[in-house]
């Protein structure tokens, strides 16, 4: 009793500006940044020599959450958090290939997320636009021979994401070592009912028997059909949320979930780490 009411004090107590501030101050320290970075180094090593005795997942998929109150806390602009988690991204793909992760899929901007401010909208789909046409050129996506998917509605999306993402679809389709999805104008119930709309197209056309429709005819009517693995094993959301929000519904029937209460702009690589490591001693302990 006493313990939590001390706990909840404390909680208050480091919500306050003032403990803000001197979090602030301390994390621009000198020596407490060469500690945690040496500290941070041992548990990834630790962590991955762990990780790499157990089964790898195939595909994981991550809801990248928290960019907005990333950057507030650290004083900055909102937006700013969505720069400094396109860092990260690129960061994360560079841990997924180092660990030997096939398919990774981002939730990047949902369809809900179109109910945001037209601003900050049009200041997303211009941040889109530019990564995209960077990866078109970019070395480390034909070195690695990544194969990379904008899914989505891709309609609902301004020419310059589009063309952007035609693109780079075009120039790495043939491309098989590595497979990256970016969820873009996307929703989970909207794919379905897209699938639905194809599967009765055809069905009228003649192409496809009503009768014969099973979980894998619907499957293969999603974005995922082509992946070596269509479902994730692993979904992680970072920012202390626990929802799914329309992502992947149909895709993740089975896989585990982690949230982690970090903002995806400060996720650090022993976090990342760590939702493996979860994954890892859940299917121990559970099987397949
Ligand atoms: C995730 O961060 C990025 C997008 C959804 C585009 P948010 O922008 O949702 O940031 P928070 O969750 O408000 O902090
Ligand atoms: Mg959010």
């Amino acid at each position: 009793m006493v313990i939590k009411r001390i706990e909840k004090l404390g909680e208050k107590a480091i919500q306050t500006d003032f403990a803000k501030d001197v979090i602030r101050h301390i994390k621009k320290n000198k020596i407490f940044n060469i500690v945690s970075r040496e500290i941070e180094r041992i548990k990834t090593k630790k962590l991955m020599e762990d990780i790499k005795k157990n089964k790898i997942p195939n595909h994981i998929a991550i809801i990248m959450d928290g960019n907005r109150r990333y950057a507030m806390g650290e004083g900055y602009h909102p937006y700013k958090g969505h720069e400094v988690g396109k860092d990260k991204l690129e960061e994360v793909i560079e841990w997924c290939q180092e660990l030997g992760i096939k398919v990774l899929t981002v939730f990047a901007f949902s369809t809900d997320n179109f109910k945001r401010s037209k601003k900050e909208v049009n200041h997303l789909m211009e941040m889109f636009a530019n990564d995209l046409k960077k990866m078109v050129d970019d070395k480390r996506i034909h070195e690695n021979r990544i194969r990379v998917r904008v899914i989505g509605k891709m309609d609902l999306l301004p020419d310059n994401v589009k063309k952007a993402a035609e693109e780079v679809m075009e120039k790495t389709k043939n491309y098989d070592r590595y497979f990256f999805n970016i969820a873009i104008g996307y929703g989970g119930r909207e794919e379905i009912v897209e699938a639905i709309k194809k599967i009765v197209f055809d069905v009228k056309k003649g192409k496809i028997d009503e009768r014969s429709i099973n979980k894998k005819t619907v499957s293969s009517y999603l974005y995922t059909s082509s992946l070596p693995f269509p479902d994730p094993d692993l979904v992680l959301r970072t920012s202390g949320e626990e929802r799914i929000s329309n992502f992947l519904l149909w895709q993740l029937a089975y896989s585990e979930l982690y949230f982690s209460d970090v903002y995806w702009p400060a996720l650090k690589k022993t976090d990342f780490l760590m939702a493996i490591q979860s994954y890892q001693r859940r299917k121990r302990r559970y099987g397949k």
